[in-house]
């Protein structure tokens, strides 16, 4: 096996001495690249925020941005890496560099003081100055809305990018006046080109290894050696861990790039998602057409987090808080299982054993996650934070109805945020099949879902204020409703 490395700026460096749980951040600093800043080290801040050479969605190669303090640098063998210092171009030795546009604009806007977060923020706003659909977004009449710029930047690009000292509105001007790239720049062809290719990694110090194969099979075979292997896709869990609780794992399996665990597939009476396909690649591939999905994705982390997380590792950890749980409950999805003997498929609602437990044994890996079709019509996904973007829930709740003429026929609804695991809210769902979809029939609902679960107080919220905002979402739903109904 070649040893490990990785191509930064245009220059491969090699892995070694760094150990398996090193992180790109780690890397790039000790290689003298310091423009990669660490703020929080646990994916909340973007000062770390680099480019990777990824699948693309629209194009061969997609530049992708990434927090730099949660990927293991083993996980990036073989692959391409911008940092805020490869974007400047110098032209030739001795020269001061010329800036890239999104660092002019940010320069010439007022969008950096102290500097500490700006190439975090430079390396995110060129992901989407390098979107190749980012102008089909443009407003048709040259104006914006709330979260895109007139160039039709989504300001969802920033929103895992923190600044302590600018004020956002000049980060913001810069965003929203950077052009469209031109025909001779460097990164903007190399998306024509297909990204690097996955390559089978086997990086070992001090008894510690990161493994990736480029095949199911191949994968499966080393979880059958070794069931105690921590599963990783994007690292956007494992790092935290890593990083503020010090973890270390013997052995850790890359999953993210098995072609196996990427497919996205519309049959008729279901649509199956790859468990390693990032959140990102999910909401842009399937464009809406999922609309409680449409709903979770913008308010699941940040940009940044959804270009690395997956809906297998969101199930994997089984937090109680993950966001997609609730939204895939109230789908009625299921999870297929692989091992080295075979597949099953077990219904997400069977799947939660307890506290951050599942049915998923030693050896098992989650390959695909099944959305049953027909989808019912009335969907919302509202999720409770101090925040609106880029928090963890104190509660989510997701609710998929189905409403014939003004008639609950069926309801489902993923609870998270109350209890030890993520549940289905049974007693409210049958609270409301079978009835007329009227404020009588919700306020007759509310304190059942209210007393769904078992909420506890903590630093997020009290016991009391969790169980209010579920009785306060069904209502905010049924007044969506009418309010849509009566428009
Ligand atoms: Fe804060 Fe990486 S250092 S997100
Ligand atoms: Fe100081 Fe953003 S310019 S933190």
């Amino acid at each position: 096996m070649v040893a490990a490395r990785i191509t930064v700026n245009g220059k491969e460096t090699p892995l070694s001495p760094a150990a398996p749980h090193s992180t790109v951040l780690d890397v790039l600093r000790e290689r003298g690249l310091t423009g990669t800043k660490e703020g929080c080290a646990e994916g909340e801040c973007g000062a770390c925020s680099v480019l990777v050479a990824r699948p693309g969605v629209n194009k061969p190669t997609d530049w992708v941005a990434v927090n730099a303090c949660l990927v293991p640098a083993a996980a990036l063998d073989g692959q391409e890496v911008i940092t805020a210092e490869g974007l400047a171009s110098v032209d030739s030795p001795g020269t001061p560099p010329t800036l890239h546009p999104v660092q002019e604009e940010m320069a010439v806007r007022g969008g950096s003081q102290c500097g500490y977060c700006t190439p975090g923020f430079v390396c995110s706003m060129a992901a989407e100055y390098y979107r190749p659909d980012r102008c089909a977004h443009t407003h048709p009449a040259g104006g914006s809305d709330a979260e895109h710029g007139p160039n039709g930047f989504d300001l969802h690009a920033l929103s895992g990018n923190l600044c302590r000292c600018t004020g956002y509105r000049p980060i913001r001007d810069a965003a929203y006046a950077v052009g469209t790239p031109t025909d001779e720049d460097p990164l903007a062809r190399r998306r024509e080109q297909s990204p690097p290719a996955p390559v089978a990694t086997e990086y070992t110090r001090d008894g510690r290894t990161f493994l990736r194969r480029n095949t199911l099979a191949e994968t499966l075979e080393v979880l059958r050696e070794r069931p105690d292997a921590v599963l990783v896709a994007g690292s956007t869990d494992w790092g935290v861990e890593v990083n503020i609780r010090a973890r270390r794992a013997d052995c850790v399996v890359a999953l993210d790039r098995l072609p196996e665990l990427r497919e996205l597939r519309v049959a008729s009476d279901h649509i199956e998602i790859g468990a390693a396909l990032t959140l990102t690649e999910i909401e842009r591939r399937l464009d809406g057409a999922v609309p409680l999905l449409a709903d979770l994705f913008p308010q699941f982390a940040s940009r940044l987090i959804r270009n690395g997380a997956t809906l297998g590792g969101n199930l994997g950890t089984g937090s109680p808080i993950g966001d997609s749980p609730p939204v895939l409950l109230a789908l009625e999805a299921s999870v297929v299982l692989a091992d080295a003997d075979g597949e099953r498929e077990v219904p997400l609602a069977e799947y939660f054993t307890g506290y951050r437990q599942s049915v998923r044994r030693p050896g098992e890996l989650i390959r695909s996650v099944r959305v049953p079709l027909p989808l019912s019509p009335v969907a919302a996904f509202h999720k409770i934070a101090k925040r609106r973007f880029d928090d963890i829930s104190s509660v989510a709740v997701a609710f998929a109805l189905g409403i014939e003429d003004g008639i609950v026929r069926k309801a489902r609804i993923g609870l998270g945020g109350v209890a030890a695991t993520p549940i289905r809210a049974i007693a409210t769902e049958a609270a409301l099949e079978g009835r007329p979809w009227t404020a009588e029939t919700v306020e007759a609902a509310v304190p059942v879902l209210r007393s769904e679960g078992t909420p506890m107080s903590d630093h997020r919220a009290s016991a009391a204020y969790r169980s209010a905002m579920l009785g306060q979402s069904l209502r905010k739903l049924y007044t969506r409703t009418t309010e849509a109904v009566s428009s």
